[in-house]
C-alpha cells in the first residue's frame, strides 16, 4: 500500500522524507515523490518507479531545499503507475500539495462538480480531487478547509496536507488509512507506519478517525471533525529500528521466518501462569464463554488459512460450531447472527480493509468481534471489542510468516481457554497440551536446522510449472497455506486441495514428474492420505510428503519425505509450515525473484 512521510523542523526536509520512504518501501509501490517547501514556495519532483529514481532527480534531496515536506510511495489503485499520476498532488495554483493513502470513493461525482466551477485535473487519480477541493474551499483557514473537504469525500485516507502561505505548518487527516504522528527532538513527522519515524523518535501518536493534526516545528496539535482541539497521549514503541531492518538475513522473509521460535514464545509465555492459560485481554467471562452459540473466524490470504486450522481446534476441544469465511465473501452474504454469536477476525497488519468492513458489518449487527491483530493501535485492534495481539513485532516481508505462526499460538490459546470453561476437556489434558505448546519454540529451530535439505529439494523446483498442496483435514488447512506461500514469492502456478477432492477434477492435470505436496500429521487420516498419495504417483506425479516422526509407512507412497515432531495433534500446523515456508523461500530465491516485495502484491491490502 501507499506510503507516507511528512517533515517539519529543523533539519532538511528532503533527504528525512527519503530515508522515512526507504523504511516504507515494504508496503510495495510503483512511483514516488515529495513535495518541500522553502517558506515560499512549494516545489513538487516525483516519477514512476523506485525510491532511487527519486533519489536522483532530486540529487538525494538537495535540489529541494526546506524545512518543511511530505513524501509518497504510491501503490496504485486509480489511474496507472506513471509520473503524473505519482503524489503529492497540487491545486492548480501550486499553492497546495497533498500525499494520500487510500480511495475517495466518490471522487468521479466530486470531480465532475470541481470542473463545472472551472477547475482543470492534470492525472487519473483519486487524490487530485482532495488538491483542488481544498483549494475550492481554502479561505486562509486551513482547519476550515479540511474540515470541510472531510465532510465531502467518501472512503479512506490518509492525508499529508502543506499550504504554500503556511510555511511553519503542515497538516495531516485520516479516515480508516493508517496514519501516526511523531514527536523528535528537532522537528515533527507523520508516516504511514511506525519503522519511517523510529530513527527520530519512539514516541508515537496513533491518529484516529476523522482526526485533524497540525504540525508545527516545535508542537503537534489534534482536532476532531468538528475543530475542537483533543488531549493525546503518545504510545512509546518497544521496538527498535534493527528490528525492522534486516539483520545481516539476505531477505526480511527469512529473518522472519528464523524470528518464528522468538515470536511464538513472546506471544505464548506472557499468556501461560503457573501452568493456567491467562488471556487478560479476553473480557469473557466463563459464563459468557459458555454461552456462546457460534464462532465465525473472518480473515484474508494466510490469516484466513489460520481460520481453516483453528476451525478444527475450537470445534474439537470446545464443541462449539464454527464457520470460517473470507472477509471479502463475509460481509456479501448476509451471514447469521444471534445474540451469542462470538466474532473472530484475524490480521497481521489491522488495516486489510475486507476485513475491517466484515468486521463493522458485524458490530452494525450488535455481534461480539475480537480481533486477532499484529500492529498495535491499527484499525481492527481498535475497533474490535476485545483485541489479542500477536506479539510477532514488525514484519516487513510481505509473504507473512512469523504473524501467521502467532496467529496459530493465540487460536490454540482461546480454543484451550474456551474448552475450559465449557468443561470439554480435563485439567489433565489442558496441562498436557501446554506442555506441547512450551516445544514449539525448540522444535521449530530444530527444523530451522534442516534448511539446507530443503534448499537442495527446492532447487530441483524452480522450473516447475504447477506444484500441488493435498491433505485432509486439518492437513488441508497447512496446504492453503504452503501453497501460497511458493505461489505468493515464486509466481509458479500452485493450488491446495482436500486430497479427498483430486480425483473429482483436479488429478487430470497431473503429469510425468508433476510435484505434489502431500501434508499428513492427522494420525487419524494417514491411510487415506497414502491412498489419495498412490492416486497421484501412478499418474506420474513425484510426492514430497510432509509428516510426524515415526510414520515410516508414507515412504512406500512418497519420494522424498521431511519429518515433523511429534506434538498434539492440533499443534501441527505450527511445525508442518516451517519446511512449507523455506520450500517457497528457497523457490524464490532460485527463481531470483524480488522474494520481499513479490510483484503485484502489498504488505497490506488497504483497499477492498
Ligand atoms: C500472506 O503471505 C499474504 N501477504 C496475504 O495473504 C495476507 O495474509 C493477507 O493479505 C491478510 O493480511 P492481514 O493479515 O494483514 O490482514
Amino acid at each position: 500500500m501507499c506510503g507516507i512521510v511528512g517533515y517539519i523542523g529543523k533539519q532538511q526536509a528532503a533527504p528525512v522524507l527519503l530515508d522515512g520512504l526507504a523504511k516504507l518501501e515494504y508496503r510495495g509501490y510503483d512511483s514516488a515523490g515529495m513535495a518541500v517547501s522553502d517558506g515560499a514556495t512549494i516545489r513538487v519532483t516525483k516519477a514512476r518507479g523506485r525510491l532511487k529514481v527519486l533519489n536522483e532527480l532530486t540529487h538525494g534531496g538537495e535540489l529541494l531545499p526546506g524545512h518543511c515536506g511530505i513524501g509518497h510511495t504510491r501503490w496504485a489503485t486509480h489511474g496507472i503507475p506513471s509520473d503524473k499520476n505519482a503524489h503529492p498532488h497540487l491545486n492548480e495554483s501550486e499553492t497546495i500539495a497533498v500525499v494520500h493513502n487510500g480511495i475517495i470513493e466518490n471522487y468521479l461525482k466530486l470531480k465532475k462538480n470541481l470542473e463545472e466551477k472551472g477547475y482543470h485535473f492534470s492525472s487519473d487519480t483519486d487524490t487530485e480531487v482532495v488538491a483542488h477541493l481544498l483549494d475550492y474551499y481554502y479561505k486562509g483557514d486551513p482547519l476550515d478547509a479540511i474540515r470541510r473537504v472531510m465532510h465531502r469525500v467518501e472512503g479512506s485516507y490518509a492525508l499529508g496536507i502543506m499550504f504554500s502561505d503556511r510555511p511553519g505548518e503542515m497538516y495531516a487527516a485520516r479516515k480508516d488509512s493508517p496514519l501516526i504522528a511523531g514527536q523528535a527532538s528537532d522537528g515533527n513527522l507523520i508516516a504511514s507506519d511506525v519503522p519511517a519515524v523510529l530513527k527520530y523518535t519512539r514516541d508515537v501518536y496513533f491518529i484516529q478517525n476523522e482526526e485533524i493534526l497540525c504540525l508545527k516545528e516545535d508542537s503537534l496539535k489534534f482536532f476532531n471533525i468538528d475543530g475542537e482541539e483533543l488531549a493525546k497521549e503518545p504510545v512509546t514503541i518497544q521496538w527498535d529500528v534493527s528490528a525492522a531492518e534486516k539483520a545481516g538475513y539476505e531477505h526480511f522473509m527469512m529473518k522472519e521466518i528464523y524470528e518464528q521460535p522468538k515470536a511464538v514464545t513472546d506471544t505464548l509465555s506472557p499468556r501461560i501462569k503457573d501452568g493456567k492459560i491467562e488471556i487478560e485481554e479476553l473480557n469473557m467471562t466463563d459464563e459468557e464463554i459458555r454461552q456462546i452459540s457460534k464462532i465465525y473466524i473472518v480473515a484474508c490470504g494466510s490469516a484466513y488459512h489460520t481460520g481453516v486450522s483453528a476451525k478444527y481446534v475450537f470445534e474439537g476441544l470446545a464443541r462449539i460450531p464454527v464457520e470460517v469465511d473470507l472477509a471479502s465473501e463475509f460481509r456479501y452474504r448476509d451471514p447469521i447472527f444471534d445474540e451469542h454469536t462470538l466474532l473472530i477476525v484475524v490480521s497481521q497488519s489491522g488495516e486489510t480493509a475486507d476485513t475491517l468492513a466484515a468486521l463493522r458489518e458485524a458490530k452494525k449487527q450488535g455481534v461480539r468481534v475480537l480481533g486477532i491483530v499484529n500492529v498495535v493501535g491499527s484499525s481492527i485492534a481498535r475497533e474490535a471489542d476485545d483485541v489479542i495481539y500477536t506479539w510477532a513485532g514488525p514484519e516487513i516481508a510481505v509473504a507473512t510468516t512469523k504473524a501467521y505462526s502467532t496467529q496459530l499460538i493465540v487460536e490454540y490459546l482461546l480454543a484451550m481457554k474456551f474448552a475450559q470453561a465449557r468443561g470439554t476437556v480435563t485439567e489433565d489434558t489442558i496441562h498436557e497440551m501446554i506442555e506441547d505448546l512450551k516445544k514449539l519454540p525448540e522444535q521449530i529451530e530444530m527444523l530451522l536446522d534442516h534448511k539446507e535439505k530443503i534448499q537442495r529439494f527446492a532447487n530441483r523446483y524452480i522450473a516447475a510449472k504447477d506444484i500441488f498442496f493435498i491433505g485432509r483435514g486439518l492437513d488441508y488447512a497447512i496446504s492453503l497455506e504452503g501453497s501460497l506461500k511458493l505461489k505468493e514469492i515464486s509466481y509458479i502456478h500452485s493450488e491446495a486441495y482436500a486430497a479427498g477432492e483430486l480425483k473429482h477434477g483436479t488429478i487430470s492435470l497431473i503429469e510425468e514428474g508433476t510435484l505434489v505436496a502431500a501434508v499428513l500429521t492427522q494420525e487419524d487420516l494417514y491411510k487415506k492420505m497414502i491412498s489419495n498419495m498412490v492416486e497421484v504417483r501412478t499418474r506420474g506425479a513425484f510426492i514430497l510428503a510432509v509428516t510426524v516422526v515415526g510414520n515410516t509407512e508414507v515412504e512406500k507412497a512418497a519420494d522424498y519425505v521431511i519429518y515433523i515432531p511429534k506434538t498434539n495433534k492440533y499443534f501441527t500446523n505450527s511445525l508442518a509450515v516451517i519446511p512449507l515456508q523455506l520450500f517457497g523461500y528457497y523457490v524464490a530465491v532460485g527463481k531470483g525473484c524480488d522474494v520481499d516485495k513479490p510483484r503485484n502484491l502489498a504488505k497490506s491490502v488497504t483497499v477492498e
